[in-house]
């Protein structure tokens, strides 16, 4: 959505277009009268609606293959990716897939050392729109729950919170105990969401890739970004229930 504004009329200054993001957004597409005009007298155009920009932290939990498809969706979505793999993320790519760690290297726009808590993640003024660990270890839950920031994926997350932004940790774990369940409890009460790879079997999967794809899709939900490449529940008929 955009708004028109003029600037005052003695002034001749010419008809120009504010589009703000929370406008596009819905959100609040009122913008009080005199700060448009305000903006228009100094020439000032909000810029256009920048590109989205996320962390991706890999991590040592199984499910390698996972944090890899959300790499090549948010290339392929044009989505700016700033990419941390922990020593035990290497380990499992190599263990678990046929992916060169170069290769996972080379679906990132940026890719850092997860020992280098310098790097511009590291702080909030760096601004992103969202920061998921994909697969997630009990080990990183329980850093990040604690706040206990030594590496960069736990500053990044850390960092995420704080900023009051966007956490996503596909946590993979199972059984699982008290100690993951209340540090699962402890990030969801700071803001975090807790998104566990669980497959729907309702779109009666006939391939790893097609729970793959959900998982990732369902995932990329969470920030309103829509892969299209997966089914959705639409009612029982479609997906071949049996009538009793
Ligand atoms: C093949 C393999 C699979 C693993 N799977 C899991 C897992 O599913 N969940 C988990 O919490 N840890 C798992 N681990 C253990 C983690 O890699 C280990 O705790 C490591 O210290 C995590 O460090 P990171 O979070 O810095 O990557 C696995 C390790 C290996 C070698």
């Amino acid at each position: 959505m955009s708004s028109e504004v003029r600037g005052p009329s003695k002034t001749k200054i010419p008809t120009i277009k504010i589009t703000t993001p929370q406008a596009e957004d819905g959100m609040n597409s009122k913008v009080a009268p005199e700060r448009q005009t305000a903006a228009a007298a100094v020439g000032a155009v909000q810029p256009a609606k920048a590109r989205k920009r996320v962390v991706v932290a890999m991590t040592g939990a199984t499910g390698a293959i996972l944090g890899i498809r959300l790499l090549e969706k948010l290339r392929r979505l044009d989505v700016e990716t700033h990419l941390v793999m922990s020593k035990w993320a290497e380990a499992t790519i190599a263990f678990e897939t046929d992916y060169k760690i170069r290769d996972v290297r080379a679906l990132a726009s940026k890719v850092y050392s997860a020992r280098d808590v310098a790097a511009p993640i590291s702080s909030g003024s760096f601004k992103v729109d969202a920061m998921m660990v994909v697969p997630c270890s009990m080990k990183t839950l329980s850093s990040i729950a604690t706040g206990y920031g030594d590496d960069l994926i736990s500053r990044a997350a850390d960092v995420t919170l704080k900023e009051r932004r966007r956490l996503i940790l596909m946590a993979r774990e199972t059984p699982l105990s008290g100690i993951h369940l209340e540090n699962m409890m402890k990030v969801t009460q700071n803001g975090a969401i807790i998104f566990p790879p669980v497959p729907a079997f309702y779109i009666r999967p006939k391939t790893v890739d097609d729970i793959i794809d959900q998982s990732v899709g369902r995932l990329l939900d969470l920030m309103n970004i829509d892969t299209a490449d997966f089914e959705r529940w639409d009612g029982m008929r479609k997906f071949g229930a049996r009538e009793g």
